[in-house]
């Protein structure tokens, strides 16, 4: 029996989503264990779409317990629903296999107020700006909780409490924000959540403690960096995606990471294809348009923002929460490396190399310059701390071949490439969009 975590090693949408619902095959118990309403994992199953973003991926197995955990920003009436939504399309959702920790965060309206704000207020700052946040209220939930005016979960639920609590937070944000609300109000306003959600508050650690003996899979959500500890300050989330959000001895960890990269959102990505106000502008091309995109790659006649634009199409790299298109860039070794180290990570999952079919070459950054000269590994997490340094790194290229398919030599050469240069195994492959298009490699529920 063991413990088991999934992380993103990269800014988040590495398909995390689909190794959860792979694993939890073999989990008794799934756990979400941070973010909030921000994350979007997509599953597909029999050509139809589930779409969880409070409610934890492995909730597609009725008989397995799930838990939006301790570390969670949980807005109420999004879970609500989300839960009445997936119950619409069939999926069993009960309290017998599903609960809500009594100590996350909720979520509620004056946070996405709060955050409008400040996104107003930082627009044209220099050096940053805007976080270019999914607007929903992630950043006020994890301040004002640190402010010690946050809502639990279990108070949110307790009419109460929830009143006491609210009159108080209220009072700050009605300083702060100018606003007039009214504790009378929320209340009524989430009264229908509240109700709907109560059969399902329970206490995560007294769980876990007593179901000691059983398969445990945690769920993280978003990346390693923008986790607000060591992602890449301060375009970041406001929690922990990485281990430091579980707090339990891990068995294995396991980093989820696409055989590119993607991130949404403001903030620098050293190996990005294009530029991200570019990116900002682009909609979704139809098939039709990317044809003859592919040829001109090949030929070498491509900008690197076309690239960037045909791995967005191909790889239908657009936010599941918000539809925002995703900047697209080549696999970046340094960053996968303090990934690992910043969560023990010792074995990788690597996802979408599918989307790279046909490439004539692919590169991968095997090291970064900043000011011309080399990086060594070991320096790289003191630059990521320091937001302007950052900024300046360049990414080193070594070429690849690129490959057909997935059953290509070359394509196995790349992921050996990876696992050399890493330095951990690979565990899992996934080979396409559906549940089955996944190989394992090594089981991480075997206790090694
Ligand atoms: P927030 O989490 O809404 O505060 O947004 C902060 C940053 O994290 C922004 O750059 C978001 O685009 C990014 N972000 C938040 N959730 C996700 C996710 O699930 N996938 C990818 N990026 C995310």
């Amino acid at each position: 029996m063991a413990m088991v975590a999934v992380i993103g090693m990269q800014w988040g949408d590495e398909g995390k989503g689909k190794i959860i619902d792979f694993l939890a095959r073999r989990a008794d118990i799934i756990e979400r264990y941070q973010g909030g309403d921000n994350a979007g994992h997509t599953i597909w199953l029999h050509d139809k779409k589930y779409v969880f973003h409070s409610t934890p991926s492995g909730i597609l197995y009725p008989e397995k317990y799930n838990i939006s955990g301790d570390g969670m920003y949980f807005n109420p009436i999004a879970a609500m629903k989300e839960i009445k939504e997936l119950q619409r399309q069939g999926v069993e959702i009960s309290p017998k296999n599903y609960g809500i920790s009594g100590y996350a965060h909720v979520t509620l309206d004056y946070h996405k107020d709060y955050e409008q704000f400040l996104e107003e207020l930082m627009d044209g700052a220099r050096a940053g700006g805007k976080v270019e946040s999914t607007k929903k209220g992630i950043g006020p939930t994890g301040s004002f909780k640190m402010n010690r005016v946050g809502i639990r979960f279990a108070e949110f639920l307790d009419e109460e409490t929830f009143g006491q609590a609210l009159e108080r937070v209220l009072i700050y944000t009605n300083k702060t924000l100018g606003t007039d609300y009214k504790a009378k109000e929320y209340l009524e306003q989430y009264r229908e959540a509240r109700e709907f959600l109560k059969p399902f508050l329970m206490d995560e650690r007294t769980y876990i403690r007593q179901h000691g003996e059983k398969n445990i899979l945690f769920e993280g959500a978003q990346g390693t960096f923008l986790d607000i500890d060591y992602g890449s300050y301060p375009f970041v989330t406001a929690s922990n995606p990485t281990i430091k959000g579980i707090g339990y001895p891990i068995d294995h960890v396991i980093g989820v990471a696409k055989a590119y990269i993607t991130r949404v959102g403001a903030g620098n990505m050293p190996t990005i294809l294009g530029d991200h106000e570019e990116t900002k502008k682009q909609s979704r091309l139809l098939p039709e348009e990317y044809v003859g995109m592919l040829e001109k790659i090949n030929r070498g006649e491509a900008t690197d923002a076309e690239i960037g634009r045909y791995l967005r199409a191909i790889g239908d790299e657009f936010g599941a929460t918000t539809g925002r298109p995703r900047d697209c860039g080549w696999f970046d070794v340094p960053l996968i490396i303090r990934a690992r180290d910043i969560s023990f990570v010792d074995s990788l999952a690597i996802t979408k190399g599918d989307v790279l079919n046909g490439m004539k070459e692919v590169k991968i950054c095997t090291e970064y310059k900043l000011d011309g000269r080399k990086i060594p590994y070991e320096k790289i997490g003191i630059i990521i701390a320091n937001r302007r340094l950052f900024a300046q790194v360049e990414p080193i290229y070594q070429v690849m071949n690129g490959w057909q398919s997935l059953d290509d030599t070359n394509y196995d050469l790349y992921l050996s490439e990876i696992k050399r240069l890493v330095g951990i195994p690979i565990s899992i492959i996934s080979t396409g969009k559906e549940r089955d298009n996944i190989n394992m490699i090594i089981d991480p529920f075997i206790k090694r």
